[in-house]
């Protein structure tokens, strides 16, 4: 099987593995130094969740959209335009910051707004392409259409992973994750016009000022896209064990009206608080049915995918859990429980399979990628006990915990953005 990988997913990628790369060296010292918290904070909230997360979905959309759905951008400059307003948007709020100037933040918020705007049409306008190549060329599948001028081998099942199959086997779960997607895309967009207007008309910080955004933005839109991009993944490894697409779209609903709950009435509101319990409880019940279908389903995944993937639902399920029954989704081991613990692991788990292709280049280290997984996670689970501690106010023991759990999450990311950094050593296998 030949497919063209757009370089543009690349671009994405590596800017968000050098997003991440500062994002947890400030974490770090955030998390070895309790005082330097305000200083730091407001570079590592945006770096992390947009720079990394956020790039890296933007990336291994460009590349899935491809893969399953054979859907290729018409106008190549549009994605390349995209990637330059998502860059200039980090780019800009980083050292407006930093430097002061509060023109270059409004600018750099104008610039995030407008590369979420970017991405919508670029995919809608694949999706229009494709129609109508496919009514126009009957006898050429749209899968034909796009090989093309390709340019990359893909093999049609890699690690345990088929990305061909032969029927529609999981074509009920992909309706499914294809609704997620778009249900996730439209609660970014309309988030960030929400935030850039209000950064117009109160001034100030509008991506971290309220707690409505903040709850679109890491609930809706980065959860979203994860739930999402996991029900096309998950089923590829073993269809015959596919999950039960009745039970993926009830727990799509409920994310769906918690979202709008949350995200739109007032916090002090009851049903406010209602919504963030349901976002919790369908974290919890995707995370339950994945952890249940594990040990079958990726029988013949690569270890460390296997354990990524157990580690990171189980993160999710722990997330999904405490917040249906009350903890807050903005509190500290939340927001660390989510982006750290669940979806970052998720990422370790899916680019050991997907990067070698994307990037394409081999682990460096692949003996390393079952210890880069443990230490990644050890640490993730001792920052978030860590946040726990301090935040309850038993300072002492706690923020060594933390120092040591920030510094282990974040050697452990170190190890895996060398993986991709680093030439193959010769006696690897
Ligand atoms: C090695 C990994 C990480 C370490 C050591 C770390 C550490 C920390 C620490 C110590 C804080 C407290 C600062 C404060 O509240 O003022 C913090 C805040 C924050 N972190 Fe992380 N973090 C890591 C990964 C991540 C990731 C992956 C994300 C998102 C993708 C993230 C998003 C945030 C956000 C949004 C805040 C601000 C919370 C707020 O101000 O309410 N962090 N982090």
């Amino acid at each position: 099987m030949r497919i063209r990988i757009e370089p543009v997913s690349r671009a994405f990628l590596i800017a968000a593995l050098v997003h991440f790369l500062i994002g947890t060296t400030l974490g770090a010292l955030m998390a070895s130094q309790v005082t330097w918290w305000d200083a730091l904070s407001p570079y590592h909230a945006e770096l992390n969740p947009f720079g990394w997360l956020t790039f890296l979905i933007y990336g291994m959309t460009y590349a899935v959209l491809q893969l399953f759905a054979s859907l290729r951008v018409p106008w190549k400059g549009l994605p390349w335009l995209h990637f330059v307003a998502a860059e200039a948007g980090v780019v800009l709020i980083i050292f407006g910051d930093l430097l002061r100037r509060p023109l270059w933040v409004h600018w750099g918020w104008f610039f995030q707004t407008s590369a979420g705007i970017l991405f919508l049409i670029a995919i809608i306008s694949a999706v229009a392409t494709s129609r109508k190549a496919r009514k126009s060329q009957p006898t050429i599948s749209a899968t034909e259409h796009l090989y093309v001028n390709s340019e990359m081998e893909w093999p049609a099942s890699f690690a345990g992973f088929h990305v061909e199959l032969k029927n529609d086997e999981i074509r009920d779960t992909d309706r499914v994750a294809k609704r997620g997607t778009s249900l996730a895309l439209v609660v970014l967009i309309v988030a960030t016009l929400l935030a850039s207007a209000e950064g117009i008309v109160k001034g100030g910080d509008p991506w971290l000022s309220s707690d409505r955004i903040r709850v679109l933005l890491y609930d809706g839109w980065i959860a979203g896209t994860v739930l999402s991009v996991s029900l096309h993944l998950f089923p590829r490894y073993r269809p015959t064990i596919a999950i039960s697409p009745k039970i993926a779209q009830l727990a799509q609903s409920i994310w769906f009206i918690g979202i709008l709950l949350a995200g739109v009435l007032p916090p002090g509101w009851w049903l406010h608080r209602l919504g963030e319990r349901a976002i919790g409880l369908s974290f919890a019940v995707l995370a339950a049915m994945y952890l249940i279908r594990m040990s079958s389903a990726m029988r013949q995944a690569q270890q460390a995918v296997k354990l990524a993937w157990g580690i990171a639902w189980t993160f999710a399920f722990v997330l999904g859990i405490s917040q249906t029954f009350g903890l807050d989704p903005l509190s500290l081991p939340a927001i660390h429980l989510l982006f750290l613990g669940w979806i970052t692991t998720l990422v370790y788990g899916v680019g050991y399979v997907f990067f070698p292709h994307l990037l394409r280049r081999a682990p460096a280290f692949a003996r390393l990628a079952t210890p880069q997984v443990i230490l990644s996670t050890v640490g993730a689970a001792m920052l978030i006990l860590g946040m726990i501690g301090v935040g309850s106010g038993r300072n002492s023991l706690f923020n060594d915990v933390l120092a040591i759990g920030g510094v282990s999450a974040t050697l452990g990311f170190f190890l895996f953005a060398m993986q991709w950094g680093m030439k193959r050593i010769a006696h690897e296998d």
